[in-house]
């Protein structure tokens, strides 16, 4: 059977690819928040497009720096993501109130979270309009590491439960990657 499904319930069909945590910094200020909407847009040079709302503290960071990370978080963080998705840098001091721990980039300001399994150091490719109309930022990969535990090769490799990477459905529920499944070519 097939079932109608609402029009502002359409985008949870969509809604599973990883959920990412989007890190910034200009001057003092840093911070990192949750995002669901993110994805790859091209292959050489690499580049992302993620949606970052306006209101959001996050926004302002990254429109000042012209710089974003993006890391992609595993389940045993999942309490800290969901805080991260929750509470503003505006009013909150995110890394005290998730318990992230950063580390460096090598090309950009913004700090990149500890225990990630992969992070892409990006700059901001500016599109005035997406920004404005859609909150939709393109960012080029200037630079990418990932966790060797599960990427190996240029390939996700997710055998341990808690390095899973985290798919946001709503409401705090989140599916964890499931296994690989290869499909050998005719
Ligand atoms: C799992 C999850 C996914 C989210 N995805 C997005 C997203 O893709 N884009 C966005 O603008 N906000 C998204 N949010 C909401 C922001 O993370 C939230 O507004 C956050 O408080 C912004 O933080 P900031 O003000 O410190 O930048 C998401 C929240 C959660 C919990």
């Amino acid at each position: 059977m097939r079932i109608p499904v609402a029009l502002d319930k359409a985008y949870r069909l969509l809604n599973h690819g990883p959920v990412v945590l989007v890190s910034s910094a200009h001057g003092d200020a840093r911070n990192v928040m949750a995002a669901a909407w993110s994805m790859p847009i091209d292959f050489s040079p690499p580049k992302v497009a993620v949606v970052v709302d306006a209101r959001s503290f996050s926004r302002q960071l990254i429109e000042a720096s012209g710089e974003f990370a993006i890391n992609i978080p595993c389940r045993n963080q999942i309490e800290a993501v969901l805080k991260a998705g929750i509470a503003s840098g505006r009013d909150t001091d995110k890394f005290a109130h998730t318990g992230f721990k950063s580390f460096a980039g090598h090309r950009i300001a913004a700090p990149l979270i500890e225990g990630c399994a992969g992070w892409l150091e990006c700059r901001v490719i500016t599109e005035p309009h997406n920004e404005a109309a859609y909150d939709l930022f393109i960012g080029e990969v200037i630079s990418a590491q990932a966790d060797d535990r599960v990427f190996r090769d240029g390939r996700w490799n997710m055998t341990d439960d808690n390095l899973r990477t985290l798919h946001y459905l709503s409401g705090g529920t989140f599916f964890a990657t499931g296994d690989a499944i290869t499909v050998a070519p005719d």
